[in-house]
């Protein structure tokens, strides 16, 4: 493992290791440094590994505070009901169910993942809810979105653009199928704001979240990836930053549980407010 001296990168290393590697032929893949073409076959094994212990592990070791996480990131969107709404990396499908919960019966919700087996593992309980009419589940790459142009009012994807090798051109998928107006939703871990409790995060994510996987899921391994990948990711600004070269308007973010997750947002342009 090519473990950073730092956890939490700074500015110049996250340029370098992160950031400069989108425009390169590799990729982070936790500490690890890895040829960009391989990333997502290293990112399908991970999430064949964890996909039937994925909600129960998620449950467990945010202490339940992710599903609260996920009812603010959705509440940010103000969708309305009859509204159609993209769940790009959404797995087995919490932030979908509560989409669709929002845009009730006449709406609708396309849940996109290039892993069938965490669709799987999430798709049979939603079926038999009363979401299950609402969501359409459709297996494919982040990276070029199998749906048309301006299609969905609403755009979302939590915590799983970190996964996705060139994560810009992710985002700039999610824009092009967006309406114009429509709104774009990132819920992504980040970095604590408050060093002591950073310092304690840190403890808990190195020393106790891979004992965890190895105790409740047998997987050290992806516990110990999941802590590795979050300190190299993107900073909120250098996200804000990308969305808005991109060409997203009233990009904003918003920091949950001393910045643990933040909530990125943004609207593509209508043709009535270009510069909004
Ligand atoms: C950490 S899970 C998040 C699932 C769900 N959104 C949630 O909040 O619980 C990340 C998901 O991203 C998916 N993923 C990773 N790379 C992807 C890509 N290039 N295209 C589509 N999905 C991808 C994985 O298969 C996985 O289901």
């Amino acid at each position: 493992m090519n473990q950073p001296k730092k956890l939490w990168l700074d500015a110049e290393g996250r340029k370098h290791r992160y950031l400069h590697s989108q425009t390169r032929e590799t990729a982070d893949f936790g500490f690890d440094e890895v040829p960009a073409d391989d990333k997502a076959r290293r990112v399908k094994k991970h999430f064949d590994s964890v996909a039937p212990v994925y909600d129960f592990m998620n449950t467990v070791l945010s202490f339940g505070i992710h599903y609260a996480w996920k009812r603010v990131a959705v509440r940010s969107m103000h969708l309305r009901p009859g509204q159609r709404v993209l769940d790009v990396c959404g797995g087995t499908g919490d932030l979908a169910a509560l989409a669709a919960r929002t845009v009730g019966p006449s709406g609708h919700v396309v849940l996109y993942d290039i892993n069938r087996a965490m669709m799987l593992a999430g798709r049979p309980r939603l079926d038999r809810s009363e979401m299950g009419d609402r969501i359409h589940w459709v297996q494919g790459d982040a990276e070029a979105i199998a749906l048309a142009d301006g299609a969905f009012d609403a755009a979302m994807v939590g915590f799983g653009i970190r996964n996705v090798t060139r994560m810009d051109r992710g985002f700039a998928e999610m824009y092009r199928v967006l309406k114009p107006g429509g709104t774009l939703m990132c819920l992504e871990f980040s970095k604590p704001v408050n060093p002591v409790f950073r310092w304690l995060y840190d403890l808990y994510s190195f020393r106790i979240m891979p004992k965890a996987g190895d105790l409740l899921a047998g997987n050290r391994g992806a516990y110990t990836h999941l802590p590795e990948s979050i300190r190299m990711f993107a900073l909120p600004e250098e996200i804000s930053a990308m969305l808005e070269g991109i060409g997203f308007a009233r990009v904003r973010f918003r920091r949950l549980t001393n910045g643990i997750a933040v909530i990125h947002t943004g609207r593509k342009p209508s043709a009535a407010e270009p510069f909004a």
